[in-house]
């Protein structure tokens, strides 16, 4: 096998276009993300139609500044990775359709990337001696769940939200505070300055999986019933009560977790993980005695390189190449 093995990751399941060159999976050459927040944010949200336009308007450019960026050219790659799901099927599309036109026209093998792995492979790039086993939280806008990661390509859901994800609560909440999207950071902020003086339901239930749709529910009856009598919301202890109820169930689970399998070492992956109370949470824990792993804060939200790394993997353990007719799957697990 070739010393050094390059490949050209593409990411477009939501609002973000990327395209990276990644080094062996753990080095980056370029890592170019187009963003399209401030186009969504005059919505509040995401609009999925607009999503798909702008990927398109982009993603060659966007391509084009990676291997520019990293020196190369489409010739030198040894492999092509891309997002097939989850996320928004028409932004999906926009990627794969790419990908899949690049990789026969240059005849280079394609890796169909689920997303989620793509996330958790953001851990091999920000420590280059992690390797498996170990457990990965996941916490992103649309999952919620922890993984045992016994081999780079095996993958175990032991536990996941019945209803939203962590990261979707953060902006739903954020969105009755009257914060701007994505709200998940402009409550971190908001957070710091706030006591945890408001008494919230625990997001971990009984049978060791999350519900976070109760939390967002009661976060929502408090600012209704306060402006209902005329009163005013602390904004920032709202924001600190609900980080804290948000997360701590998380922590709580990882660690029942971790006791019970006997495993010392965790990772954390998705937009979530650049949350600062989690990161406090985490480092407790490592001072603990536990071995924890966090992608640094420009790869926990969207990244090509992050989808490369995990291609990069799959490759290495000789996991078959996508099908010619491989299509975008929004609900993929
Ligand atoms: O992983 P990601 O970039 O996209 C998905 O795959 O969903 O995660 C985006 C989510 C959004 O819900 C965003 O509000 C949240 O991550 N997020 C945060 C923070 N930064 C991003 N939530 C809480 N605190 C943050 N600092
Ligand atoms: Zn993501």
């Amino acid at each position: 096998m070739k010393e050094k093995i390059l490949t050209l990751g593409i990411e477009t399941s939501c609002d973000e276009t990327s395209a990276a060159i990644v080094v062996n999976g753990r080095e980056v050459l370029s890592n170019v993300i187009a963003s399209q927040i401030d186009i969504h944010r005059l919505y509040g949200g995401v609009v999925p139609e607009i999503a798909s336009q702008n990927h398109i308007k982009v993603i060659d450019s966007v391509t084009k500044q990676a291997l520019a960026e990293a020196g190369t050219t489409l010739n030198n790659i040894d492999n092509i990775a891309v997002t097939y799901g989850a996320g928004l099927v028409g932004a999906l599309l926009v990627g794969v359709t790419y990908a899949k036109a690049l990789s026969q026209a240059a005849k280079k093998p394609l890796y169909a990337v689920n997303h989620i792995e793509g996330h958790i492979a953001a851990n091999f790039i920000t420590d280059k001696n992690l390797c498996p086993p170990l457990l990965c939280l996941v916490v992103s806008g649309g999952h919620t769940s922890i993984v045992n990661v016994s081999g780079y390509n095996a993958i175990e859901t032991l536990c996941t939200t019945v209803d939203d994800a962590v990261g979707e609560s953060f902006d739903k909440v954020a969105r009755v505070l009257g914060l701007p999207y994505p709200g998940g950071p402009q409550i971190d902020i908001l957070a710091k300055q706030g006591k945890p003086s408001i008494k919230l339901p625990s997001v971990l239930l009984k049978d060791g999986n999350f519900s976070y749709s109760g939390l967002k529910t009661a976060v929502i009856n408090y600012c209704h019933t306060i402006t209902q009598n005329g009163g005013e919301i602390n904004r920032a202890d709202v924001a600190r009560s609900f980080s804290e109820a948000a997360i701590d169930g998380l922590i709580v689970r990882a660690k029942q977790i971790l006791s019970k399998r006997k495993q010392n070492r965790l990772a954390v992956a998705g937009g979530v993980a650049a949350n600062s109370y989690l990161r406090e949470k985490l480092n407790e824990l490592k001072k603990s005695g536990y071995e924890i792993f966090l992608p640094s804060l420009d790869l926990c939200g969207d990244n090509a390189a992050m989808i490369a790394s995990r291609g990069y993997f799959m490759f290495l353990e000789n996991m078959p190449v996508a099908p010619d007719d491989l299509n975008a799957e929004p609900s993929l697990r």
